[in-house]
């Protein structure tokens, strides 16, 4: 799936929604008019990994919209809910560069009213990995998404890649409860370094940046290891993990794993998916990499 974010601004202003009700207004004039929406869920603090979500969902629909919302419900106590980097002016320019048609920006108020006590729960994918770092993460996740989506009712919503069991629990989610919405995911957007783009790199030193992007290059030493035919899985992770820890980060995990479900792959697994997530002075870094033999 290419990216070239660099698209001509479009004729029309983008619109900006902050209740449920416009929303369903705007997007109940377009799909009289035929049109399809596509969907890109974020947090905000825009980056060109979002921007190429963006681009991703203009060649699937005739209409998109882009949701920014930090949402309390993935954060656990403790976890940098209040400090997650809010930036609406310099997103809002972004997205109307980009060519997006609305814009929602809802309060957590509006998104979870006085009395809500609905939760989305997708068990098994959601407690593994990040999940046992993160208890409650995915739960919080799959909520927001669910809520978003019956708020926006796209035909696609598109994610990113480098968040791939975020992708695995959504697309789970959405098979179990049958909604009628197609998940793209769009491939990890880089930085030169090979350091996958985040919102949350703004935690990391001019000094920290530069190191962290040795967790690319440890999923590409695992990834060498596949391909030359070692399956000693634990070994791999193992020798990845040590590499990490001597270089300064604090590793959660380092895994190998099928791609489509998380399992533990078997001996003759041919489609995996090597994930790493650890810490680097306040920031923790999450990245993987997809492997079919
Ligand atoms: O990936 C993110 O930015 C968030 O987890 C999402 C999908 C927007 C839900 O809050």
């Amino acid at each position: 799936m290419k990216c070239n974010h660099l698209t001509l601004p479009s004729a029309q202003s983008m619109q900006i929604i902050k209740s449920i009700s416009s929303l369903r207004e705007t997007v109940r004039h377009w799909r009289v008019s035929g049109e399809t929406i596509a969907f890109v869920p974020t947090m905000g603090n825009l980056h060109d990994g979002h921007l190429c979500l963006v681009n991703n969902a203009k060649k699937s629909a005739d209409r998109v919209v882009v949701s920014i919302f930090v949402n309390p419900t993935q954060f656990s106590p403790g976890e940098d809910f209040g400090a997650y980097p809010r930036t609406p002016e310099n997103d809002t320019a972004k997205l109307e560069m980009a060519g997006v048609d609305g814009l929602f920006m809802p309060s957590v108020e509006a998104v979870y009213p006085e009395g809500s006590s609905t939760f989305v729960e997708v068990p098994g994918i959601s407690d593994v990995l990040c999940g046992k770092f993160r208890p409650g993460h995915f739960r919080g996740v799959a909520t927001v998404v669910c809520k978003l989506f019956n708020m926006v009712q796209p035909d696609v919503a598109l994610f990113g890649e480098k968040d791939w069991q975020q992708l695995t629990v959504i697309r789970r989610m959405t098979e179990d409860l049958n909604m009628p919405v197609q998940i793209i995911g769009v491939p990890t957007v880089r930085e030169p370094s090979g350091l996958a783009m985040s919102s949350r790199n703004a935690y990391m030193s001019a000094e920290e940046t530069r190191q962290a992007a040795i967790i690319y290059q440890s999923l590409l030493s695992a990834e060498s290891a596949l391909q030359a035919g070692n399956r000693d899985y634990t070994a791999i992770e193992q020798t990845q993990t040590e590499k990490l820890s001597g270089e300064g980060f604090r590793v959660d995990y380092f895994a190998i794993r099928r791609a489509n479900d998380l399992s533990e792959p078997a001996s003759d697994e041919r489609n995996f998916v090597i994930l790493v997530a650890a810490k680097l002075g306040r920031a923790r870094l999450i990245d993987n990499i997809r492997l079919n033999l």
